[in-house]
């Protein structure tokens, strides 16, 4: 008997072998006393046998073997070079433990098989990263790899996994447990607003501040599998890997892209502050650490196609007078890019609406002290383009293809492709001063195929390299490529296309036990939104902006003096916030009114934190319910305030004490009974300010 055993003093991950057989986890949860042996764990753990079954369990191992009896899913498919199905079972070969990381080794001599697991464990961010590597002696074709198997709990009711849509991202879908497989397969080559490739398992009770919780989340731009089956003996496996059947070559080397997983004991949001300082400490790699993240104006919503030079510079400098520190020149600047049916690939500047080049453009966006950043849709082409005119092969998938947007993606796995839109984009960035690039991907891929996703990696890699003070936003029709592969070569992701407050707010809630407030862009849109018709009020499209990466995108001609002057009073109140706010954990907050969706920003010292209260829809009972804080020092004394206490309505006519001061508690009475705030309309969102005294 062969185990292991990894902790980070907050949970504990034991793998045991038998004999030389591939391991299973044995334990993965609360940390265990260092008394506990691997060896007594595992014998402890192991399930009885009765009758109508085999005369043992097989093995749930980190790759369950199909040839060893496994009643569900195996951890791997493999067919020979002529297609022969190959039926591996591997043996120890060796092992590298260190005390944060591990390394096995298996072989299966008489298939020419080589099976590798890497399992690392963050011991700050309690992440653990997983992967899985197949290696043959002669080429193999790949149908399924997974990474490294993990158990799910028993005392769990239900899962918990993302979907959502264009304009509608994050929408947490529950799903109960059941004999059989809750399968989710993006075959859309993209990651895709439909597809967050993520999953939570609640423990019994578990909820967003208490109980235990286990997440996962599949780092890979091109389409997931996500695997959750309960076995008929009631034991649960979650597998993660790339879409079945996306290598589409034979090879003797194939990898998983890495697994992030984590054990909370504090509920949903232990999973969401690891997730978020882990990408945003690790997987994000920041041109400029030190630097302030400048708030962005984006004129997609002001002027669409129709660029001209005056309205342009006249739109940046009331820009720069509301605050905004970066403006981001959107589609339409390129080829003869007038709506979305032409140019994409002609990735040179259009002289007819800038005759002279972007230059006067951005000197005026620098002399208003902003930085400039510019739209790229860098894997895509319209038939309309001079590129597809010279090179129709340059496009992925059939001729008779369906169109999505009027386009078609550009075959990314062809170097003398990548390499031409390479030259046009670093000719652009060569001669224009630009920190920024929004990089967009408007359709998804005619067919899965892993090895177009490698050559936009390789693309985005190459011009971080030779550009490296270049930040890119990774959008695709707003949330539709967002995970930790593409954010480990990006610095935003653009949430949604949807610039509506009101969506906006749950979006954000939800995305958050993922995204750090650092990455994750949000702008004040126009007063009747583009995209609902909804018409907000600039109070609450301000305050959901300012909960994460602060931008505008409406036209700012648009705004009254009064609107203007809450923005420009927003705006303030966020940079003079930021330094902090965007290195805080985001807390869910359990709230008691299903009406009001709140979080607690909360500084990583705990000596303050920001409560954003956004009231979704009108509340069933009259008065509101007291909002429960969570995280603080019970014993400390704190004094909250709240900020906007001038935007409460004639309509609240009584005097809860916030409403005239800061009020100073303790941390327990927060946690325990809750700030109680004024009444407020729906779609209105209240702010209160915490100071740890
Ligand atoms: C889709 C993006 O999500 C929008 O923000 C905008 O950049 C358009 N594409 C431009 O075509």
């Amino acid at each position: 008997m062969q185990n292991w055993r990894l902790d980070d003093g907050r949970q504990t991950l034991v793998l045991a072998a038998n004999r030389e057989r591939l391991p299973e986890v044995v334990y993965w949860g609360a940390p265990l006393p260092k008394e506990d042996d691997a060896a007594v764990l595992s014998a402890a753990s192991k399930l009885d046998v009765t009758g109508g079954m085999l005369d043992e369990n097989p093995d749930l191992s980190i790759c369950p073997e199909a040839v060893r009896t496994f009643p569900g899913q195996p951890g791997l498919i493999l067919r020979a070079h002529d297609g022969t199905p190959l039926l591996p079972k591997f043996c120890f070969t060796g092992e590298t433990l260190e005390e944060h990381a591990l390394v096995l080794d298996y072989s299966d001599e008489a298939n020419g098989l080589r099976y590798r697991a890497e399992i690392a464990l963050d011991p700050e961010t309690h992440i653990f990263t997983l992967t899985s590597e197949i290696s043959a002696d002669a080429p193999i074709h790949l149908h399924w790899l997974s990474a490294p198997v993990l158990p799910a709990p028993q005392h769990s009711e239900e899962m918990i996994d993302v979907t959502g849509r264009w304009c509608g991202e994050f929408h947490l879908n529950r799903t109960a447990w059941s004999p059989g497989i809750r399968y989710r397969e993006n075959r859309t080559g993209r990651t895709g607003h439909e597809h967050f490739p993520a999953l939570i398992v609640p423990g019994c009770g578990a909820s967003n501040t208490q109980g235990e919780a286990w997440g996962f989340h599949y780092g890979w731009s091109g389409g997931h599998r996500m695997v959750a089956e309960e076995l008929p003996d009631g034991r649960r496996q979650i597998q993660f890997g790339h879409a079945a059947r996306m290598e589409t070559a034979p090879s003797t080397k194939f990898r998983s892209a890495p697994l992030y997983a984590v054990y909370s004991s504090d509920g949903l949001n232990g999973i969401a502050v690891s997730f978020q300082r882990h990408l945003r400490d690790r997987i994000v790699t920041w041109p400029k650490p030190e630097a302030a993240r400048p708030v962005h104006y984006n004129c997609w919503e002001a002027v669409y196609f129709d660029h001209k030079l005056d309205v342009l510079k006249d739109i940046a400098a009331r820009a720069s007078d509301l605050g905004a520190e970066r403006f981001v020149l959107d589609d339409g600047w390129f080829g003869q890019r007038d709506d979305d049916t032409s140019s994409l690939s002609d990735w040179e500047v259009d002289t007819r609406k800038y005759p002279e080049g972007l230059h006067p453009l951005i000197d005026h966006v620098h002399s208003l002290g902003m930085t400039f950043g510019i739209w790229f849709e860098p894997e895509m082409i319209n038939h309309n383009s001079d590129v597809f005119r010279a090179h129709p092969d340059w496009a992925a998938g059939s001729e008779d293809q369906l169109l999505g947007r009027q386009q078609m993606a550009l075959d990314m796995s062809r170097t003398d492709v990548r390499d031409f839109i390479y030259d046009r984009m670093a000719a652009i960035l060569r001669e224009y001063p630009i920190d920024y690039i929004k990089w967009d991907h408007n359709r998804v891929l005619p067919m899965p195929d892993a090895a177009q996703t490698r050559g936009s990696y390789a693309l985005i890699d190459r011009l971080r390299a030779d550009f490296p003070d270049v930040e890119i936003e990774s959008c695709a029709s707003g949330g539709g490529r967002i995970d930790f592969g593409i954010l480990s070569r990006t610095q935003r992701v653009w949430l949604s296309d949807s610039n509506d407050a009101l969506e906006r707010l749950r979006m954000q809630h939800n995305a958050s036990l993922f995204l750090p407030a650092a990455i994750t862009g949000s702008h004040v849109g126009p007063r009747v939104c583009h995209t609902s018709g909804r018409t907000l009020d600039i109070r609450f499209r301000a305050w959901v902006a300012a909960q994460r990466h602060m931008g505008f995108e409406m036209d700012p001609r648009e705004l009254s003096e009064e609107e203007a002057a809450v923005l420009r009073e927003v705006t303030s109140w966020w940079k003079h916030n930021r330094e902090w706010m965007l290195d805080a954990d985001i807390l869910r907050l359990d709230s008691s009114d299903p009406a009001v969706i709140a979080e607690q920003q909360e500084a990583r010292d705990g000596h303050r934190f920001v409560v954003f209260a956004g009231k979704a829809a009108t509340s069933a009972q009259i008065a509101p319910r007291p909002i429960r804080l969570t995280r603080l020092d019970p014993n400390a004394r704190y004094k909250v305030t709240l900020i906007n206490r001038n935007s409460a309505s004639t309509l609240s006519r009584g005097s809860p004490a916030l409403k005239d001061g800061p009020v100073e508690v303790s941390g327990q009475y927060l946690m325990s009974h809750g700030i109680t705030l004024p009444w407020s309309f729906p779609e209105s969102m209240w702010v209160v300010e915490g100071e740890r005294l």
